[in-house]
């Protein structure tokens, strides 16, 4: 099975120009608690880089470009986001990367926890550990 796993929003946008709508438990899969973007990556700067113990994410690239690696400890599998109508969706116990951050790149990560610091494995010997039981 494949870790990619893409959700396409509708786009709802008309003559005047575009619109997207995200809503819990409709097109994004969970309740939402949180919601943070990364914008301004410096040229070369990879990112993430850890798994969550019971965080679910959906990462949309609202603007821009980049590359995210997923990996559940077996398997390793890239995408790249460039369309801001399609969301990656990231299950609990993925390691995740992102690399090639185009310069006007805006990742925008919608979770259905407040952050927490103790739900992260930033190791990934220690992810692999803990993956693979
Ligand atoms: P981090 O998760 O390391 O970023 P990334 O995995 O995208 O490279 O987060 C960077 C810093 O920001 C870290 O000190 C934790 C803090 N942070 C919050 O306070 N709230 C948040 O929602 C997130 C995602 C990070």
């Amino acid at each position: 099975m494949s870790l990619i796993n893409l959700i396409e929003f509708n786009c709802l946008g008309d003559d005047r120009g575009g619109l997207i709508s995200l809503e819990q438990n409709k097109n994004i899969p969970f309740d939402i608690k949180r919601v943070y973007y990364i914008l301004d990556t410096k040229k070369g700067v990879a990112r993430g880089f850890h798994a969550h113990k019971d965080l679910q994410q959906v990462a949309v690239c609202v603007k821009g470009s980049c590359r995210f690696i997923l990996d559940n400890g077996v398997q390793r599998e890239s995408v790249i986001l460039d369309k801001p109508n399609i969301g990656l969706y990231i299950d609990s116990m993925k390691w995740r990367e992102m690399h090639d951050f185009s310069q006007d790149c805006v990742l925008m990560v919608i979770a259905n926890h407040h952050y927490d610091e103790a739900d992260y494995i930033r190791n990934y010997d220690d992810f692999l550990t803990v993956s693979v039981k």
